[in-house]
């Protein structure tokens, strides 16, 4: 698990990431900031689109301008929504973050609580490239 400081500090950078979400149809504004081994941190909002399929998460966002910021060893992501809950990421994120973050921490942060697990604990069993070598 990471640092208790380095904890706060990603999840204020989720918060700050939440400002910019672009989601005029659900209102449902989130954020992400995801933690390089490199100490980076990157930041992500959801954006969503019309066409509602093409809305991407937050989560995904900030992962994939980590890895197109040459960020290719994630320690953590945090994700900062609405409401006082933690907000648990959705099936489609958990998928990425097992090809991208699979041994990362995600720390899911309410505004009044905030809750601490892992890639493994979040999707057990998971599909990942391991399944597609060998199987050929
Ligand atoms: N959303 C996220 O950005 N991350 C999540 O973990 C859950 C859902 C976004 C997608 C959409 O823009 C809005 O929240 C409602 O689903």
């Amino acid at each position: 698990m990471i640092a208790a400081d380095v904890a706060d500090e990603l999840v204020a950078a989720a918060r700050r990431a939440r400002q910019q979400a672009y989601a005029p149809y659900s209102d449902f504004t989130v954020g992400a900031a995801v933690l390089c081994a490199d100490g980076r941190i990157f930041g992500g909002c959801n954006v969503e689109n019309a066409s509602f399929g093409a809305t991407v998460c937050a989560e995904r966002v900030a992962l994939f301008s980590a890895v197109a910021g040459g960020c290719r060893e994630v320690e953590a992501i945090a994700i900062a929504g609405p409401g006082g809950e933690p907000l648990p990421p959705c099936g489609i994120c958990r998928q990425v973050l097992v090809e991208l973050a699979p041994g990362a921490d995600v720390i899911m942060a309410g505004d009044e609580c905030t809750r601490t697990t892992t890639v493994a604990e979040l999707m057990p069993e998971a599909f990942g490239s391991g399944e597609l070598r060998g199987r050929g």
